[in-house]
C-alpha cells in the first residue's frame, strides 16, 4: 500500500467556498450575511476566521459545513460538490468527513467520555480504528477519566472530550465555532494546543472561528472578515500582529 506524501498532501485541498452568497429575507430586511466569498481551506492546514459581529463567520462556516444553505456559488468537501447532494446524501457526508466543535461542548450527559467520543461513528455503525483512537485519547490527555460522565469533568475536560471526538472519526475537516470561548484562558490554550498537535502530527485539517488574537495565533493563517467578505488575510499570525489587524479594521471603521 502507498501513502500520500505529506507534501503533497498539503497542497489538496480539504474544502473550497467559490463565489458564495447568502442573503437572509427579502427587501427592507434582507440581509447579505456572505457576499461572494471565495476561499480553500488545504489539508493539514490550521485556519482561523476572526472579524466583528456579524460579519458572517458563523454562517460562512456553516455553509462550508453543509449545515446550511446558500443563495449562489459552490461548496465542495474533499471532491464532494455539496450543492449536487439530496438531504440524505448531505446528512451522511456531514456524519463521514466532517468533524464540529462548539462552544456549548454538546456531550450527552449520560454517556461516559468514551461513549461520547465514539458516539459519532457508533450512531454511523462504523468500527473506531483503535490504534488510532487511543492516539486521539492520549494527545487530549483523557486516559484516566474515561469512565467519566460529562458533569464529572471539568469544562476545559469536556471540551477536550468534544474534541477528541471531533478527530476520533478521522474527518476530511474539523469545524469549530469558538470551541474554547467558554473556556479559561490555560483550558484554552490546551485545547488549541491539541488543534495544533492535530494538524502538525496527524495531518488533521482544521477551521475555527475566534475573536480572541491568541486563539488565531495557533492557526497557520488567518482570514478576516467584513460585512460578508474577505477583506485580509494572514500567514503564520502571531497575538500581536492580529490584534494590530483589527484596530486597524476599527479604525478604518470609524473614519468611513
Ligand atoms: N437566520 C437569520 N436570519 C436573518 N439574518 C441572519 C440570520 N442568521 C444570521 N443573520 C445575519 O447574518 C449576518 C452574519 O451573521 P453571522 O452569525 O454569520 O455573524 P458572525 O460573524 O458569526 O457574528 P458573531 O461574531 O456575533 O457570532 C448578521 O448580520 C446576522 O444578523
Ligand atoms: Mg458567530
Amino acid at each position: 500500500m502507498t501513502t500520500t506524501p505529506i507534501a503533497h498532501r498539503a497542497t489538496a485541498v480539504a474544502a473550497r467556498a467559490t463565489d458564495l452568497s447568502k442573503v437572509y429575507g427579502q427587501g427592507e430586511t434582507q440581509v447579505v450575511a456572505l457576499n461572494h466569498v471565495s476561499v480553500d481551506f488545504r489539508q493539514a492546514e490550521f485556519t482561523a476566521i476572526m472579524g466583528p459581529s456579524g460579519s458572517g463567520k458563523s454562517t460562512l462556516m456553516h455553509c462550508v459545513a453543509g449545515l446550511d444553505s446558500f443563495s449562489s456559488g459552490s461548496v465542495r468537501i474533499g471532491e464532494t460538490e455539496l450543492g449536487s447532494l439530496k438531504d440524505k446524501q448531505l446528512t451522511q457526508l456531514r456524519r463521514d468527513k466532517i468533524g464540529f466543535i462548539f462552544q456549548a461542548f454538546n456531550l450527552l450527559p449520560t454517556l461516559t467520555a468514551m461513549e461520547n467520543i465514539t458516539l459519532p461513528m457508533d450512531i454511523a455503525g462504523r468500527k473506531p480504528d483503535r490504534e488510532w483512537l487511543e492516539r486521539v485519547i492520549d494527545m487530549v490527555g483523557l486516559r484516566d477519566r474515561l469512565g467519566h460522565r460529562p458533569t464529572q469533568l471539568s469544562g476545559g475536560q469536556q471540551q477536550r472530550v468534544a474534541v477528541a471526538r471531533a478527530l476520533a472519526s478521522r474527518p476530511e475537516i474539523i469545524f469549530g465555532d469558538e470551541p474554547t470561548g467558554n473556556l479559561d484562558s490555560r483550558s484554552g490554550a490546551e485545547v488549541l494546543g491539541f488543534l495544533r498537535n492535530s494538524v502538525r502530527e496527524l495531518g488533521q485539517t482544521v477551521v475555527m472561528v475566534t475573536h480572541d488574537p491568541v486563539a488565531a495565533s495557533y492557526a497557520d493563517r488567518v482570514i478576516f472578515l467584513a460585512d460578508g467578505a474577505i477583506v485580509d488575510e494572514m500567514h503564520s499570525p502571531s497575538a500581536d500582529g492580529v490584534l494590530d489587524r483589527m484596530k486597524a479594521f476599527d479604525a478604518k471603521g470609524r473614519t468611513s
